[in-house]
């Protein structure tokens, strides 16, 4: 196949930052994406629904003129997040669930939960208003292996809130392991799954290829290769439950590249192209369109994109560097990705 023309694709999971760094990252996405879930950990954390509606104008602000992006928020949610805010959400068209980041999992996560019994209150509201719960499923206990983190979450957290509220609406964000994929198939429709380029493409071995790589360095943090073979075949398998989410997650190249370098991958530019190509590898070209364009949607109840993207096989090398104000180092810096969007 030369050309593979697909239903415009939504990233269910996207760091646009905030600011500069929002105005050089965010045309990115708005070139290969119609929507995206815009996560909420900037500094300060965006907690509240107007300061959703205000990030979300400055996101807008930050795109061409010509652009029809369009941008949802997820909240951050805190041990104080208190019940109305719920309830405002629910009526936000702009708002599509609060994150959870267990406190200390990741990048601007210190205000996060520390003990999910403490927000039951406001998980029973979402529950009663089908809210979604976008989760980073990771315990923090620094006695857990870090390889471990995703699978010791499910087993003390993921199934206990299950049981305890059966009609929640979650997403397990980026799954890592061949554990979250099976507990995200064997849960009920409620529930569904996104996963990234990096952990479809890579396993941990992409760390320390002939040195430490922290371009490779996300969280949750590449995996063994059976795990990403079983999120491979997750991607692949045609399930409704899961779907496209990046993670890009930009840092300047001077926070990667430091002695305690910063978590995240930044896809943005080449997204489609490197699931395109994971797609490609497991011979399930034909199953992309509904992991990247409908199975989002339809989890999130929003219409499907009428419009399309082509992609083209036109071998290109990734640049070093994404450039202007802030030198962001992409994804696959300085290789060659087979598939290229088109334009
Ligand atoms: C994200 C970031 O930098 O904001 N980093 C990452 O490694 N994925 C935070 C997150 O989603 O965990
Ligand atoms: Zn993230």
């Amino acid at each position: 196949m030369q050309r593979l023309t697909l239903t415009r694709p939504d990233d269910w999971h996207l760091h646009l930052r905030d600011g500069e760094l929002l105005r050089q990252v965010a045309p990115a996405s708005a070139r290969q994406f119609a929507r995206a879930l815009v996560m909420p950990n900037l500094s300060p954390p965006v907690t509240t629904v107007d300061q959703a509606l205000a990030y979300r104008r400055r996101i807008l602000d930050a795109l061409p003129a010509d652009s029809d992006f369009i941008p949802f928020l997820s909240l951050y949610l805190t041990e104080s997040t208190p019940v109305s805010e719920v309830t405002r959400a629910a009526a936000c068209p702009h708002v599509l669930g609060f994150k959870l980041y267990p406190a200390g999992a990741t990048t601007h996560s210190e205000a996060g939960v520390r003990t999910l019994e403490r927000i039951y209150p406001v998980i029973e509201a979402m529950e009663r208003h089908g809210v979604v719960l976008q989760i980073h499923g990771e315990v923090t206990d620094p006695e857990i292996d870090i390889f471990d983190r995703e699978k010791v979450f499910i087993e003390r957290e993921l199934i206990p809130l299950c049981r305890r509220f059966p009609a929640l609406r979650l997403v397990l964000e980026h799954v890592t392991t061949r554990d979250g994929v099976q507990f995200v198939r064997e849960a009920p429709a409620t529930v569904a799954g996104t996963l990234t380029p990096q952990h479809l493409l890579y396993n941990r071995n992409a760390l320390f290829a002939g040195g430490i790589r922290p371009h490779y360095y996300c969280l949750p943090v590449l995996k063994r290769e059976t795990h990403r073979q079983a999120l491979l075949q997750a991607a692949t398998s045609g399930s409704p439950k899961f779907f496209l989410g990046t993670d890009s997650a930009p840092h300047p190249r001077a926070a990667k590249e430091s002695a305690c370098g910063c978590a995240g991958c930044f896809s943005a530019p080449l997204a489609l192209e490197l699931y395109a190509e994971a797609f490609e590898r497991a011979d399930a070209l034909d199953r992309l369109e509904a992991f990247a364009s409908f199975h989002g949607a339809d989890f999130y109840g929003l219409p499907r994109n009428r419009d399309t993207v082509t992609l083209e096989r036109a071998p290109w090398r990734v640049p070093e560097t994404f450039g202007a104000e802030f030198d962001l180092v992409p994804l696959r810096a300085g290789e060659t990705v087979t598939w290229r969007l088109h334009p």
